[in-house]
């Protein structure tokens, strides 16, 4: 359980870990607290009583005497000083988590949309921004900086080991910051119901050493490779022709922002936002009806020909 990709008790950054170190904390006050008020209701159902005596005309006295009192004090004494350091814990963790220890390395823009994720990497690269969509990189052991917006509902950014939740709020930006302390591919999901589709709203954080976010940062930027064959340049004029209104691909005329970006699409491990993976089989399913992989997204089912179709995947895989 503990290495699930949503197994929020073992996290992997430094803007996670005080939050966890709290919530096992509080789950252990918790759990003290409910172990011994069980034990003490348990003594009080079970104890003996003494015996009360009856006055000469065979009546009970209807109250007692005794030290009863003292334990409600007791009791009043110790749930104060519980919740104190409780509170005093919790907002230390929240000034701890507030900024980063170091200069983040750059800024993410991560934009919510029904239902997939927008990122811009601003200041990543020298004097070159660029969007990706769903599948973000970091290089590890540094801060990153998120600027998070919506472009419609309220979405919420979840990658449990890597940070707490901060909303997507429609008209403000939030902003939040992630690390990583070693490589790896963690799951974020948006955590905050926003539609039919909220459980296929998925992201993945990856993770990679210094050296390969610079290889990572280089595929980005660079342009796509010329077609290797017939059916890879017949898939680009398919998606010019179909899809270039709502997808863009850097350095081809496709520029359309209501879809999610393609540029190195076939570098991405999964398919609309971590609904499927991004192979043949599920990529041509998804191209053939994207409604009945994710019902209610916004793309349409367009029309193509068995060959067309076939050359699109082709086109889309070379986009390494
Ligand atoms: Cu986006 Cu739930």
């Amino acid at each position: 359980m503990s290495d699930g990709p949503m197994f929020y008790l073992a996290t992997a950054g430094a803007s996670a870990d005080p939050v966890t170190r709290l919530g096992w904390g509080l789950l252990a006050i918790s759990c003290a607290v409910v172990l011994i008020v069980a034990i003490l209701l348990a003594w009080a159902l079970w104890r003996r009583r003494p015996e009360l005596a009856s006055d000469p005309q065979g009546r009970l006295p209807v109250a007692r005497t005794g030290p009863g009192l003292r334990w409600v004090w007791i009791g009043v004494a110790i749930s104060t000083l519980a919740l104190f350091v409780s509170t005093v814990w919790t907002l230390q963790t929240l000034a701890a988590v507030r900024h980063p220890p170091r200069a983040p390395a750059f800024t993410l823009q991560i934009t919510g949309h029904d239902w997939w994720w927008e990122a811009r990497y601003v200041g990543a690269a020298q004097g070159q921004d660029f969007t990706t969509a769903n599948e973000i990189h970091v290089p590890v052991g540094q801060p990153v900086r998120l600027e998070l917006r919506s472009a419609d509902v309220i979405h919420s950014f979840w990658a449990p080991k890597l940070a707490g939740k901060t909303d997507l709020i429609p008209g403000r930006t939030n902003v939040a910051w992630i690390e990583a302390d070693r490589p790896g591919v963690y799951r974020g999901q948006c955590g905050e119901y926003c539609g039919l589709e909220h459980a296929r709203m998925a992201l993945q954080v990856v993770a990679d050493t210094p050296a390969g976010f610079q290889d990572w940062l280089a595929r980005q930027l660079a342009a796509p490779a010329p077609a290797v064959s017939p059916s890879v340049a017949a898939g680009a004029a398919v998606f010019q022709a179909r899809c270039a209104a709502c997808h863009a691909i850097r350095g081809t005329p496709a520029e359309g922002i209501y879809g999610p970006d393609l540029s190195h699409f076939a570098g991405r491990a999964t398919l609309a936002a971590g609904t499927q993976p991004n192979d043949t089989v599920h990529l041509a399913a998804w191209l053939a009806d994207p409604q009945a992989l994710k019902p209610g997204n916004e793309m349409p089912r367009v029309p193509l020909t068995d060959g067309d179709r076939a050359s699109l995947v082709a086109y889309l895989q070379s986009l390494k």
